[in-house]
């Protein structure tokens, strides 16, 4: 590949990201508000830029005279990549997909409007709009910020005491200042890898997100592929991501629907994200059915085209990835002393990756969001239970020493 790429967001998760560019023969301009960012080091050209000043991440693009723009993993980069790339000249998916993506309030009203299965909603701004609310859901129900992610501000409500006490917290996770209640899905999540290209959709995995009990109820703690579903059961979740896909618009680039299948076999729609998921779903593409989902989304920053063998999944492996989380997964809680060697875990038959973020001096707290995920461990088999057996033992040799 050849051009000058500006990567918006410089975390771990892009790093990875940055680094395959370069191997790929890319320019990557990265821009991250931290100077510590770990992806600035590790780009051709780091600057300390927040990205939510479209102006300024605008300004460092055509500075840099670059020939595409992408984030992975950052929901609020989504919707300024988008910006930047019309304010260039350049190919994105453009303004009003990325909002739609981005904004659960709008995305539920474009899916009502085109018949999308999902769950009862209404949005609120404010505490008078509460009883309202909950007349539209029912109980329980989930609350949520209008726009974030990672399951900042998300809360599962047993009662209106219950939205008084975390509607506040909700809003202030909302860039907008919104917030959303719909009524709670019970049923297996699945979530999907998707490449739109010239507006044709390919589902490339669909797999089972398996959630914590507990206040940690969103957040994915293994995912597991093929997923275990099938049947109609399977068909009726692949029709409903892809048609949520359609609906949004979304002709170019990667999607990550997920939704969930109630026992009767009905799938409603979450969200879909118009990017590269974190989370290692992109380690799961690769190794599920080869596809590297970062080379596809550099190819579509820069307009070129995607061919098949790029695109369309090789072969399909099963495979399982266990997160490591404290309570009530391996790790213990607590303040960290010392964090020993993943030999072990890696040497565990089947595993094919591993990795631990964890620096001696921290707290590991009870999972509740995304982020209290601190490793995780892929592992594959012949099946796909047999895979999550793996990971799961291979996940309990993690050697992490708590005071
Ligand atoms: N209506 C719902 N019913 C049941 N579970 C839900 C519902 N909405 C969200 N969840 C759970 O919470 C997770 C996070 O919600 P999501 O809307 O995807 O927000 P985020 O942007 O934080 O990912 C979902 O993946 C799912 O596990
Ligand atoms: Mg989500």
């Amino acid at each position: 590949m050849e051009g000058t790429i500006l990567m918006v967001g410089a975390g771990r998760h892009q790093r990875r990201a940055i680094e395959r560019a370069r191997e790929l023969g890319l320019r990557v301009v990265a821009v991250d508000r931290n100077p510590d960012a770990p992806g600035l080091a590790a780009a051709d050209e780091g600057e300390v830029i927040d990205f939510t000043d479209v102006v300024a991440v605008t300004d460092a693009g055509r500075r840099h005279g670059v020939n595409g723009v992408l984030t992975v993993s950052a929901d609020r980069a989504v919707p300024v990549v988008a910006a930047v790339a019309q304010d260039l000249g350049l190919p994105g998916i453009g303004p009003a997909t990325a909002h739609l993506m981005t904004h659960k309030v709008a995305m539920r009203a474009l899916f009502a409007d085109r018949g999308v299965p999902q769950p009862a909603f209404a949005a609120l701004r404010r505490m008078s709009e509460r009883h309202a609310a909950l007349e539209a859901t029912g109980l329980p129900a989930v609350l949520k910020p209008a726009d974030s992610g990672g399951q900042r501000g998300v809360f599962r409500l047993e009662s209106l005491d219950d939205l008084e006490a975390h509607l506040h917290a909700a809003l202030a996770e909302s860039a907008s200042g919104e917030a959303i209640v719909e009524s709670f899905q019970e049923g297996l999540e699945l979530n999907g890898l998707a490449v739109a290209r010239d507006g044709e959709v390919e589902l490339l995995t669909l797999s089972d997100r398996l959630r914590p009990p507990g206040i940690g109820f969103g957040v994915g703690w293994a995912h597991v592929f093929p997923s275990t579903i099938f049947g109609d059961a399977l068909e009726r979740a692949e029709e409903a991501a892809i048609s949520a896909v359609h609906a949004l618009g979304l002709r170019n680039g990667i999607a990550f629907p997920q939704v969930i299948v109630s026992e009767d076999g009905e799938a409603i729609v979450v969200e879909v994200a118009a990017r590269i998921p974190g989370g290692q779903m992109a380690d799961l593409a690769r190794h599920a059915v080869g596809v590297d989902l970062v080379e596809v989304a550099l190819l579509q920053a820069l307009g070129q085209e995607v061919p098949d063998e790029l695109a369309k999944p090789q072969f399909s492996q099963p495979l399982a990835i266990k997160f490591l989380t404290a309570s009530p997964g391996p790790l213990p809680t607590g303040r960290v002393l010392s964090v020993g060697s993943l030999d072990k875990v890696l040497a565990f038959p089947g595993v094919v990756q591993a990795e631990l973020y964890i620096q001696p001096g921290e707290t590991i707290r009870p999972v509740r969001l995304d982020g209290d995920r601190r490793g995780y461990v892929i592992a594959v088999a012949d099946t796909n239970l047999e895979a999550l057996e793996r990971a799961e033992a291979a996940a309990k040799l993690a050697d992490v020493i708590v005071e």
